[in-house]
C-alpha cells in the first residue's frame, strides 16, 4: 500500500505560516520514506485515518457519551462515535465497546479503576518477562494503588508459560484480575488457559492485546473474547493500522462501570477527531484487504526470523508466532543500544529491548525487539524479510566493520526505493 501525498499541495498552509514545524514534518515525511521501519508498535494509517483525523472535528468538545452530552452541537459528533463503537463491537465480537481512551496506558488504568478497589490484586505479566509499564511497574502510579503480581515465562523452555504455575501462583496471590498480555513476547498465549485458571480462583479477565489487535481483529490469532474474557484492551495504532489511541471492550455487565471509569473518572473531553478515525480504520480492519496484510505480517515474521537465524542471530523463544522477533544479544557480546544505534546509521529503525531476566540498564540492555507492521504495510513480502534479517544480522556480526554498514545502506536505499512509502500518484 502507498499513501498519496500530493507534496506540491501538502501542508502548504503550514509552511506559508510555520517553515520551522513544516521542515520537521517533511523531514519525518522522508526519514519514514527513506528507512525501514521496524518497531513493532508502529504502522502507516491511509489516506483516509489521516484525513479523518486532520479534519475540523478536532474543534469539538462531547464530554458525555452519544445522546449524553455536556456541550451542545454534537448532532454530527454523535453519529461518528457511535459508527466507531458499533463498527468496534462487530470487528471483535464484544458486547460493549469504549472508543474513548486517549491512549494505551489510559485504557488499562481506566479499566483497572473501572472494576477494583484499592490495593486488590493483578496478576499480570513480569515486566521482564515481556509485560508493559502499564501491567504494574513500580515506577507507575497504578503500583502505588494496587497491588501488582508477576507471572514469568520459561526462559529454558522457549519462552513458553508454564500454566501449572501460573495457576499455583493465581492460588496463592487470589487475584481479583487475571491480566493477560505484552509488549515484548513472542509466543502466542493460551485464552482459554488463562480463564480456567481465572475461573478456579473467581478472578476477573483482562487481555491487553495491544500489539497483535489487528491479527485479532483479522482473526488470524485467537480472540480472547470468543473465550469469555471480560475485558479486552487494545491500543489502536499498531497492527490495527488506525489513529493513535486506547479501545475498551467488555461484557455488558461491566459496560456502565468502564464507560464512567474513562468519563468522568480519568479524561474530559474525548479527541473526537481521533475516534471519527478509529471508525475508518475498524471499517478498514473489516476487510478482505485487512485479512491479507494480516496474513502477510504473519508470513514476514517468520521470514525475518529465518533470516536472523540462519545467520547466527539468536531470538529469544527460538522464533515467533506473531509479528515481532525479539534478539538475544549476548552471543555476540553486544548490547541493544550500540545495535539500535548502528541499525539506525544504516536507515534500519529498530528498538533496543530488554529480554527475560536482564541484568542490564532497561538502557541498555541485552536485547533488540523488532517487528514487520510497517514494512508488510509498505508492501515488501517474506522473500524481503529473510534478506532483512540477513542484513540485521550482517551488521550485528560485523557492528564495527564500516564497510558491511555501507554495504547494508545501500540495499536498505534499494529495498525502500522499490516499495515507495508515499507517493504523488
Ligand atoms: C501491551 C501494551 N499496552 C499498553 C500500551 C500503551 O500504549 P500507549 O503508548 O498508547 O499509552 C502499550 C504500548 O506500547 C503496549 O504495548
Amino acid at each position: 500500500m502507498t499513501i498519496k501525498i500530493d507534496f506540491k499541495s501538502h501542508l502548504e498552509n503550514l509552511k506559508n505560516q510555520d517553515q520551522e514545524v513544516y521542515n520537521a514534518v517533511m523531514g519525518e515525511i522522508q526519514r519514514q520514506e527513506n528507512t525501514l521501519e521496524l518497531i513493532p508498535s508502529e504502522n502507516v494509517v491511509t489516506s483516509a485515518v489521516m484525513e479523518t483525523q486532520g479534519s475540523v472535528l478536532t474543534n469539538k468538545y462531547s464530554e458525555g457519551y452519544p445522546g449524553k452530552r455536556y456541550y451542545g452541537g454534537n448532532q454530527f459528533i454523535d453519529k461518528t462515535e457511535t459508527l466507531a463503537i458499533d463498527r468496534a463491537k462487530k470487528l471483535f465480537r464484544a458486547e460493549h465497546a469504549n472508543v474513548q481512551p486517549l491512549s494505551g496506558a489510559v485504557m488499562n488504568i481506566a479499566t483497572y479503576f473501572g472494576v477494583l478497589e484499592t490495593g486488590d490484586t493483578i496478576l499480570g505479566m513480569d515486566l521482564g518477562h515481556g509485560g508493559h509499564l502499564t501491567h504494574g511497574h513500580p515506577i507507575t502510579h497504578m503500583a502505588k494503588v494496587f497491588n501488582f503480581v508477576g507471572y514469568k515465562t520459561e526462559t529454558d523452555k522457549d519462552g513458553i508459560i508454564d500454566y501449572d504455575k501460573l495457576r499455583a501462583q493465581a492460588i496463592e496471590c487470589k487475584p481479583k484480575l487475571l491480566l493477560a498480555g505484552f509488549s515484548a513476547y513472542t509466543k502466542t498465549l493460551d485464552w482459554k488457559k488463562f480463564k480456567e485458571i481465572a475461573d478456579e480462583v473467581g478472578a476477573m479477565t483482562m487481555a491487553d492485546v495491544s500489539h497483535i489487535g489487528g491479527l485479532i481483529a483479522a482473526n488470524v490469532l485467537e480472540n480472547p473474547l470468543d473465550h469469555g474474557f471480560d475485558f479486552m484492551t487494545t491500543t489502536t495504532h499498531k497492527t490495527l493500522r488506525g489513529p493513535r489511541g486506547g479501545l475498551i471492550l467488555c461484557k455488558e455487565k461491566y459496560a456502565k462501570a468502564i464507560d464512567k471509569s474513562v468519563f468522568p473518572g480519568l479524561q474530559g473531553g474525548p479527541l473526537e477527531h481521533v475516534i471519527a478515525a478509529k471508525a475508518v480504520a475498524f471499517k478498514e480492519a473489516d476487510s478482505e484487504e485487512f485479512v491479507t496484510y494480516q496474513k502477510q505480517v504473519l508470513k514476514n515474521a517468520q521470514g525475518l526470523a529465518k533470516g536472523l537465524m540462519e545467520n547466527g542471530v539468536t531470538l529469544v523463544t527460538n522464533g515467533t508466532e506473531n509479528h515481532m522477533c525479539l534478539l538475544d544479544l549476548r552471543p555476540q557480546d553486544l548490547k541493544g543500544k550500540i545495535v539500535e544505534e548502528v541499525l539506525d546509521e544504516v536507515g534500519i529503525c529498530t528498538n533496543k529491548n530488554a529480554i527475560p531476566d536482564d541484568t542490564a540498564s532497561p538502557l541498555n540492555p541485552n536485547g533488540l525487539r523488532i517487528g514487520v507492521p510497517v514494512i508488510t504495510t509498505r508492501g515488501l513480502n517474506e522473500t524481503d524479510c529473510e534478506v532483512i534479517g540477513k542484513l540485521i544480522a550482517d551488521v550485528i556480526n560485523n557492528i564495527e566493520d564500516e564497510t558491511t554498514h555501507k554495504n547494508v545502506s545501500e540495499v536498505v536505499s534499494e529495498i525502500c526505493k522499490k516499495y515507495p512509502l508515499y507517493t504523488n500518484e
